[in-house]
C-alpha cells in the first residue's frame, strides 16, 4: 500500500467518522510529498515590529492580549470577536498601554476574514472555540499573515493536513500555543534529557486531568462551547499540554516520530451526575447526554519504538495533573508531585525533590522571566511562551514548534477517537513530515 494524500482523505470519508485509518496496512507514512521544498526549520526574515491580530479575545485571548503588551517591539493592531463588549474591552487594554487603539472586528462569526483582508499584520492568534482554529489559521496564512492557534490546533486529521498543506504553500509559520512546554519543571526536564541525566529515554506518561465540570456548565466563557464536544466525542478531546512536553522530551518530528496509538474510554458518567445534581435531573442541562467516556487512555507507539501514555480526564472529580512522566534508562522524572530518580545519585529506591536539582538543571528562560511571568497567566509559563514567540520572529530563527508538531500532537483527537470507536484497533498516525523527522535537527533545550 502506498495511499497517496487523495486517497488517504477518500480512505476517511469513507469510513464516515473523519479521516481515519482502520488497519496499519494503510497507515499515511507513505503519503507522496507535494512539495519539494525543504518544510523543516523553516524560518522567516527577521520582523522587527510584530504587528499582531486577535481572533477571539475571551478568556485565554485576554491573557495572550495583556502578556504581548509587556513585550518589545509587539504592536497589536486589530482585535477581532464575535462580542463587540470583547473588542472594545481589549481595544481599551492596549490604548492604555500607549499604542494607537486597533481596529474592532465584530460584524459575526466570519469577520475575521475582513480583518485578515484589510489588516497590515505579520502575525495572527487565535484563542477561539476549537472548530474555529484551522478556519482562522488558514485564512490567515492565505492572507500572508503568520499564524499562532490555541489547543489543539486542529480536531480532525484532515483540518491537520489543512494546516500543514497551507504553511508549506504559502511559507507562513502555523504554530501550536502550547504553553505547557514552558512550565518549569517541563522545560527542567527537557534540559535534564537533554544533558543526558536519564539516559535513553524509552517511555513517558502524560495527561490532561483537570476536573472542568465546573467550568463546563459555566454560562460564560468556555461552558458555552466546550460542552457541546462531549455530546458528539469520545476520546482524548485535548491532547497537547500533556503530550507536547514529553514527545519535545523524546525529539518526536526531530529523529522519531509518533507511530501509532491505540485508544479506550470508560463509561461516561461525570457530567451527567453534576448536572443532575446541580441543577436538577429535570432541568435542561440535567437532561443532557454526553458520549465522552470521563477517563481516557492511549497508549501511544514511535517508529523508534518508545512508548508514551497519554489520559484526558476532565468529567470527575480530581486534583489536577499533567504527570509528565519520563523515564530514562538512567532515571525517571515526573511532576505532580515534582519528584525525581537518578540511578547512583539518588539514594537507593528513594524519590528526591525536583528542587535538589534546581541549581544544576534551572532553565535559562525561567531564570530570565520568571519575574515578568508571574503576573502573565498559569503561574508564568504563558507570558514565557508569548515572549519567545516575538524573540523568534525577531530574530529570524525557527520556531521553537512548528505546523508539523502542531500537527502531530493533535492528530491524537481523532485518532483516539477512531480507536475508540473500533474496540481499541491500532490507529496509524499520518507522518506530517513526509519522512524529514530522519534528518531534521533535534530541538535542543529551547533558546539556548
Ligand atoms: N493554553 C491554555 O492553557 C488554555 C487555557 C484556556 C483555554 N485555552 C484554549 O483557548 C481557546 C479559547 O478558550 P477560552 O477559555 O478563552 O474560551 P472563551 O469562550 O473564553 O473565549 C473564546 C472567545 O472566542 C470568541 N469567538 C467565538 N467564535 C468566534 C469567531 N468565529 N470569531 C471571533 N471570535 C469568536 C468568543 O466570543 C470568546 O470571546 C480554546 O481553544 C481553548 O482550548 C487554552
Amino acid at each position: 500500500m502506498n495511499p497517496t494524500r487523495r486517497d488517504f482523505l477518500k480512505v476517511g470519508a469513507a469510513a464516515g467518522v473523519g479521516v481515519v485509518f482502520s488497519t496499519l496496512e494503510i497507515a499515511p507514512a507513505a503519503v507522496v510529498p507535494v512539495s519539494g521544498a525543504a518544510r523543516t526549520a523553516f524560518r522567516v526574515a527577521p520582523i522587527p515590529t510584530v504587528r499582531m491580530g486577535f481572533v477571539g479575545v475571551g478568556g485565554m485571548g485576554s491573557v495572550h492580549v495583556r502578556n504581548f503588551l509587556n513585550i518589545d517591539n509587539v504592536r497589536i493592531s486589530a482585535i477581532c470577536d464575535v462580542v463587540e463588549a470583547k473588542v472594545a474591552r481589549a481595544q481599551k487594554w492596549v490604548e492604555e498601554a500607549g499604542q494607537p487603539k486597533p481596529a474592532g472586528y465584530s460584524r459575526g462569526a466570519l469577520d475575521f476574514k475582513r480583518m485578515m483582508a484589510e489588516e497590515d499584520l505579520d502575525l495572527v492568534l487565535t484563542a477561539t472555540p476549537w472548530e474555529w482554529h484551522v478556519p482562522v489559521c488558514v485564512e490567515a496564512m492565505k492572507n500572508g499573515k503568520h499564524a499562532a492557534t490555541e489547543v489543539p490546533a486542529a480536531t480532525s486529521l484532515e483540518e491537520c493536513w489543512q494546516l500543514v498543506e497551507t504553511a508549506e504553500k504559502t511559507r507562513r509559520h502555523c504554530v501550536m500555543m502550547e504553553n505547557c512546554c514552558y512550565d518549569r519543571i517541563e522545560l527542567m526536564t527537557l534540559n535534564m534529557v537533554r544533558k543526558g541525566l536519564l539516559g535513553e529515554v524509552l517511555h513517558a506518561e502524560a495527561g490532561y486531568l483537570h476536573d472542568l465540570r465546573e467550568i463546563k456548565f459555566s454560562s460564560v466563557g468556555e461552558g458555552l462551547w466546550r460542552r457541546q464536544h462531549a455530546m458528539k466525542h469520545n476520546g482524548n478531546l485535548y491532547p497537547t499540554h500533556g503530550l507536547g512536553p514529553v514527545a519535545q522530551c523524546m525529539n518526536i518530528n526531530r529523529g522519531d516520530v509518533f507511530d501509532y496509538l491505540v485508544s479506550m474510554s470508560s463509561p461516561s458518567r461525570g457530567l451527567q451526575i453534576y448536572a443532575a445534581e446541580t441543577f436538577g435531573k429535570d432541568s435542561a442541562q440535567g437532561k443532557e447526554r454526553f458520549v465522552l467516556g470521563d477517563v481516557n487512555s492511549s497508549l501511544i507507539k514511535t517508529r523508534n519504538g518508545k512508548t508514551i501514555i497519554l489520559i484526558h480526564e476532565t468529567n470527575l472529580p480530581r486534583p489536577y495533573t499533567r504527570i509528565n512522566l519520563v523515564q530514562g534508562t538512567r532515571g525517571i522524572v515526573q511532576k505532580w508531585p515534582d519528584q525525581v530518580y537518578i540511578e547512583g545519585r539518588s539514594p537507593k529506591d528513594e524519590w528526591e525533590p525536583f528542587e535538589t536539582y534546581a541549581a544544576e538543571f534551572e532553565h535559562q528562560l525561567w531564570t530570565k522571566l520568571a519575574a515578568q511571568g508571574e503576573e502573565g497567566g498559569h503561574g508564568g509559563m504563558d507570558f514565557i511562551e508569548d515572549y519567545r514567540l516575538i524573540e523568534c520572529l525577531r530574530s529570524g530563527v525557527p520556531l521553537d514548534t512548528d505546523v508539523y508538531d502542531a500537527a502531530a500532537w493533535s492528530a491524537v483527537v481523532g485518532l483516539s477517537e477512531a480507536s475508540v470507536a473500533r474496540k481499541g484497533q491500532p490507529q496509524a498516525f499520518p507522518d506530517f513530515t513526509r519522512g524529514l523527522w530522519k534528518t531534521n535537527p533535534p530541538l535542543g533545550t529551547i533558546g539556548a
